[in-house]
């Protein structure tokens, strides 16, 4: 699936058979079921774009875990997405070096820009806005990750031109 490309959320979900291939290679490869949780998540969010909670349930079943357990685990972790996001995921590090570096300022110029504020997606389904905690790049803050590309020592020059790239 693309990046930002919205599916509807059906009531029931299943793996497709390469989905489902992918599930049980990720499962021989720990000892114990629930073990393999995260890498689960992952599929079910490259097969559907994000995790709707039927997702949710169809990862616990897989995994014979209680549902809670389960969505506390993907809300624990920014990398899953609870919510469709638009085709632009724009992930600002709020974390030390990065706040330090200005990502407070950059984060408030993203929200001017586009009108939207953490969490939520511009109407065009373009752009998603989200703070975040460090993203392992602390040498070249500010930093943002646009779905999975690192972008790194950012002032709002940049952040305009990057913006009008992704257009
Ligand atoms: S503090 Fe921003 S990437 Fe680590």
């Amino acid at each position: 699936m693309i990046a930002g490309e919205v599916l509807e959320a059906p009531a029931t979900l299943a793996w497709s058979a390469a989905r489902r291939a992918e599930v049980d290679e990720a499962l021989a490869r720990y000892p114990i079921r629930r073990s393999a949780v995260l890498p689960v998540l992952w599929i079910a969010q490259r097969e559907w774009g994000w995790i709707p909670p039927a997702a949710l349930r169809l990862v616990a079943v897989t995994l014979d875990l209680p549902e809670p357990e389960v969505f506390g685990i993907a809300t624990f972790y920014t990398m899953f997405n609870l919510k469709p996001v638009g085709r632009h995921h724009l992930q600002v590090c709020m974390t030390l070096s990065c706040s330090l570096m200005g990502s407070d300022r950059l984060f408030r110029h993203l929200e001017r820009t586009l009108g939207i504020g953490h969490g939520e997606t511009t109407a065009d389904g373009r752009f998603t806005l989200r703070r975040v905690e460090c993203l392992a790049a602390c040498g070249g803050g500010p930093c943002m990750q646009v779905n999975f590309d690192y972008h790194e020592n950012l002032d709002e020059a940049k952040v305009d031109a990057l913006l009008a790239g992704l257009a």
